[in-house]
């Protein structure tokens, strides 16, 4: 018994410990219920009488100190821990992960420079719903009932309602800013149209038009031209020229189609334009006297200019980009070129 608690004693005198574990182990053997001290007072009763109390008293006294032990290795483990700590601090001076950007959406960027280049010749930008009722997006633009331009446009009709449609131009926004103000209004709208097309490279039933209202005193078909022409330079570059071939729509009278000069030397220049080196962007025209006049505006008094234009088509243009399809898949590898021009 005396060399047993001499060795246990020799035994806690050199424990050490480096983590929880090695902590919970030192416990278990020397201060649990079932550790080896335990076991050895449960066998003081096999100790010759005579012996007895002095192995009490030995017992008691490893017992004591394999708790006083205990104490002391918690306390070292703390220490360790919080000396650990100090080494966690991040490392300064190692090179940084860098984080990954995200980039604007493409379709973003040019609307941003769309609005930009229209804000400082002084329109402001107006928005209206995407849900719209026939009134807005048709009947105040002069596409009369059955009239067959309502075609044109492919609708999307909410079903328990052929009145509410899914807007398939931004001109309903022009209809509620001319039926809720007083002229002058000079503003662009910009948002998401739908119309009911098969999705393809060159189209898509879900797209974005930026259209534009100049409502004014002796507003001419020449300010039209010359606000095209000038957002035309400033968007593709000072040699840019524009073409406006006769058209019609419900809405404008006389219409036309904006075209911009894309140049024609180069195969690709010719691929792009169809040998033509004209891109078409959208349409424009002289605001029908007849939509002034059912929006409250008289049309003795007023004139007034409107343009719309495809955003996709306008950055498909810019950046060279042949699939409109792209602009919604989220693929990173697309989208991440366009990081640059942020
Ligand atoms: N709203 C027409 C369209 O989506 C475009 C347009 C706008 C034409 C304004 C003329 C004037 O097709």
């Amino acid at each position: 018994m005396e060399d047993k608690i001499k060795a246990l004693q020799e035994e806690i005198n050199q424990y050490t410990v480096q983590n929880e574990e090695e902590l919970e182990a030192y416990r278990m053997r020397f201060i649990s219920r079932k550790s080896v001290i335990g076991d050895l007072l449960a066998s003081i009763k096999d100790v010759a009488p005579e012996k007895r109390k002095e192995a009490g008293i030995m017992l008691n006294q490893l017992k004591n100190a394999s708790q006083a032990k205990f104490k002391e290795l918690i306390g070292e483990l703390e220490a360790q821990k919080a000396s650990k700590q100090q080494y966690d601090v991040p490392d300064l001076t190692l090179p940084p992960i860098p984080d990954e950007l995200g980039s604007i959406h493409p379709l973003t960027q040019v609307r941003n420079r769309i609005v930009e280049i229209f804000e400082r010749i002084g329109f402001q930008v107006v928005d209206g719903p995407e849900i719209e009722d026939d009134h807005h997006n048709f009947t105040a633009l002069n596409f009369p009932p059955d009239h067959p331009a309502r075609e044109m446009q492919d609708t999307f009709f909410i079903e328990k309602n052929p009145d509410i449609v899914l807007r398939t131009h931004t001109s309903s926004v022009q209809v509620r800013m001319m039926e809720e103000g007083e002229p002058p209004f000079r503003a662009i709208m910009p948002g998401r149209v739908f119309r009911n097309e098969a999705i393809s490279a060159r189209a898509h039933c879900v797209f974005h038009q930026v259209e534009g209202l100049y409502v004014d005193k002796n507003v001419s078909f020449a300010d039209l031209k010359q606000t095209l022409l000038h957002f035309a330079k400033e968007l593709f570059g000072p040699e840019t020229g524009i073409r406006l071939r006769p058209s019609y729509f419900p809405f404008t009278e006389p219409s036309a189609e904006l075209d911009i000069w894309w140049g024609n030397e180069s195969e690709a220049d010719k691929r792009i334009t169809k040998g033509t080196g004209w891109l078409e962007i959208g349409g424009c025209g002289m605001v029908d006297p007849y939509v002034l006049e059912s929006c409250g505006i008289d049309p003795e008094e007023y004139t007034g200019f409107a343009f719309g234009m495809g955003i996709e088509r306008i950055a498909m243009i810019k950046y060279q980009i042949k699939d409109l399809r792209l602009f919604t898949e989220n693929d990173i590898r697309f989208l991440k070129q366009f990081s640059a021009f942020n």
